[in-house]
């Protein structure tokens, strides 16, 4: 298997509170290869930033990875120190964070912030890094850059201070840039703006992008892989078609009915029923139980295993080992080995003729859907 330039893989991600352990990561796993753009969704709460921060190793003090790795170009990142973790950001990883008047700081100028966030990672002298700034804010759109410079962060507009963030988290072109909500405090028009800006630099830089949102809708048309996050855990991952149209984890239809589209236009929109999980006192069982309809006594009890539904989308939900048992009859009537049926379904026939699900033949699944 070639090697990937982001893989992060079982990752678990915890924070230490008075009311005991936060578990905000529960075994996420994805891969993202270069130029490729990788869009992490889910409702508020379900870990999205959390897992992130623990790409990058920003955590809150009381958080911390407690298990599985992230591996940039083969190398296992978690294991690193500080110093070459400081290497790792800005020049190999960026982050544009949600809210740009929080990570812009407001009695600097755009030029003082721009080129300190330059000259911490490159050699470039003060004049040079003056130069590049100029350069980063024509590059994202900014009009009179010379100008912008010598203004504070107060004097933008909130679309004008998101393209500042995107051109500091560009300015040491770095490999991958992860966008946590880089949009959600913007009006609809500037929103569209910022997205576009950012598909055009993508493509001219040769970027990987993680763009993290809990808007299916604003991100689906960017996107080579969605994966869908509840509870810390990734419960769907797929190409944005699959997605949108064969989606195969009830929240992933949840958040489907929750999101305006233009198909959808005369249906009602309808929130998610219930409310969102206690990371603190997660069931035994598939995390959304408590709010699914369709929950079953299997789901209560056991974490479903992620199946493969179709070539480039994998779900984790019991309902697809249903599906998968009606598969496994037609591929046993088709004469195919009882081997090749567990082994593409996960379903067995006894010596009886009954036919049972062996959770122990989950397929490999997971990071390279
Ligand atoms: N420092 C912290 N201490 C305790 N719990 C935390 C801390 N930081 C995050 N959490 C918890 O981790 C869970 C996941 O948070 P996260 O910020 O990743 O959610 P998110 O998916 O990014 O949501 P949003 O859409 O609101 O940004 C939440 O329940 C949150 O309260
Ligand atoms: S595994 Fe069960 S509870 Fe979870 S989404 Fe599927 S049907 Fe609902
Ligand atoms: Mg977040």
């Amino acid at each position: 298997m070639s090697e990937h330039l982001l893989s992060v893989k079982d990752l678990h991600t915890s924070f230490t509170t008075d009311n005991g352990e936060v578990h905000a990561v529960n075994g996420v796993s994805f891969n993202l290869d270069a130029g490729k753009v990788l869009g992490i969704v889910g409702e508020s709460g379900s870990g999205k930033s959390v897992t992130a921060y623990s790409i990058m190793q920003i955590l809150a003090d009381n958080g911390r990875i407690t298990g599985g790795s992230v591996e940039y170009k083969g190398q296992d990142i978690t294991k690193w120190n500080r110093h070459q973790m400081a290497g790792f950001r800005g020049k190999c990883c960026s982050i544009i964070f949600q809210d740009p008047m929080t990570s812009l700081n407001p009695v600097f100028t755009i030029g003082n912030q721009l080129e300190e966030a330059i000259r911490l990672h490159t050699n470039k002298n003060r004049a040079e890094a003056k130069a590049r700034a100029i350069e980063m804010l024509t590059l994202v759109g900014v009009n009179e850059p010379a100008k912008r410079v010598k203004q504070y962060p107060y004097e933008l507009s909130g679309g004008m201070r998101q393209r500042v963030m995107i051109a500091m988290a560009l300015a040491c072109e770095p490999d991958i840039l992860i966008a946590d909500e880089p949009t959600t405090a913007l009006d609809v028009t500037i929103q569209a703006q910022i997205l576009e800006l950012m598909q055009e630099l993508q493509k001219k830089l040769g970027m990987a992008i993680i763009m993290v949102t809990h808007d299916l809708g604003v991100i689906a048309t960017m996107c080579d892989e969605i994966i869908v996050m509840y509870g810390g855990r990734v419960c769907e991952r797929g190409t944005a078609d699959e997605i949108f149209y064969n989606p195969s984890h009830e929240y992933t239809k949840g958040l489907l009915r929750s999101i305006p589209s233009t198909e959808r236009m005369k249906e009602r929109l309808v929130p998610i029923a219930g409310n969102p999980i206690n990371l603190l006192n997660m069931p035994a069982g598939c995390a959304f139980c408590t709010r699914c309809d369709k929950a079953m006594k299997v789901c209560l009890d056991y974490v479903p295993m992620e199946r493969r539904v179709a070539k480039d989308h994998l779900a984790s939900c019991w309902l697809n080992d249903l599906a998968l048992e009606e598969k496994a009859k037609e591929m046993a009537a088709a004469g195919e080995s009882a081997e090749a049926v567990q082994l593409a379904t996960g379903w067995v026939q006894n010596e009886g003729g009954e036919w049972a699900f062996d959770p122990i033949v989950a397929e490999e699944g997971g990071a390279d859907a």
